[in-house]
């Protein structure tokens, strides 16, 4: 079964949230596993009004703080888990952008491992790196540093091309299935999936998916029924 996620970013207010939910309730669909991941102060809202249960909620992070505690302004995966949260993005490019560091993005997922959500683990390369490193190199450099953690339970790792986000192209397909085949090798993990980000659309998803386990998806996320096209597309490859 292939799993589709959203990726919402910062891109919603409640008015389009709530509209967005309103849409997707229309539509039915199984055999794909959908996780929508909305800020954190819009959870509440997929939390109470997503009728289909094949739709999963997920945070876009999650603090690298296990426990309760004075930490102001953090959210905690024993919060996530209250709201029904299932999934929990980690990593992504834009918020290494920001300052997270490898150390963190550690204590992230034994974080969100240790409260049973499952995280989906961003990695990709810069446009220099892609031109200039091979594909092992490319594994080596962003997935190193995860040998310190000890995995348990599911490990969803999204190949996400830093410069592929956002700007409506995808590296070549044959590319993409290397880069995923090489990181599953190095991984060497029985209980963990590969998927692909970046400018995943209706028009590129069915190659997309046939060499990955599914998507992550950005801005073709963002509406209802563009999303429940691609949705489709996985259902045909179940
Ligand atoms: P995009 O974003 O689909 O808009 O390229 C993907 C992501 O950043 O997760």
């Amino acid at each position: 079964m292939k799993l589709v996620v959203a990726n919402w970013k910062m891109n919603m207010d409640i008015t389009s949230a709530s509209d967005f939910v309103t849409k997707f309730n229309e539509f039915w669909f199984n055999d794909v596993e959908v996780v929508i991941c909305p800020s954190m102060l819009h959870i509440p809202i997929l939390h109470n009004y997503i009728r289909n249960s094949s739709v999963k909620i997920g945070a876009q992070d999650c603090s690298k703080f296990q426990d309760f505690g004075p930490k102001t302004g953090e959210v905690c995966a024993k919060m996530l888990i209250e709201f029904g949260v299932k999934y929990a993005i980690l990593g992504h490019s834009e918020r290494r952008n920001m300052g997270e560091s490898d150390e963190d993005l550690i204590l992230k997922t034994e974080a969100v491992l240790e409260s049973g959500i499952t995280p989906i683990i961003c990695f990709g390369e810069q446009k220099d790196e892609y031109l200039s490193s091979s594909v092992e190199q490319i594994v080596s450099d962003k997935l190193g540093f995860l040998s310190k953690i000890k995995f348990k339970n599911k490990i969803i790792f999204a190949y996400e091309p830093i410069w592929s986000i956002g700007s409506g192209i995808i590296p070549d397909i044959h590319y993409i299935k290397s880069m995923i085949n090489t990181a599953k090798d190095f991984i060497n993990y029985d209980d963990s999936s590969f998927i692909y980000g970046g400018s995943v659309d209706i028009n590129n998803a069915q190659s997309l998916l046939s060499i990955s386990d599914g998507l992550l998806i950005g801005n073709a996320s963002l509406n209802a029924e563009r999303f429940y096209h691609i949705i489709t597309e996985a259902q045909k490859n179940a």
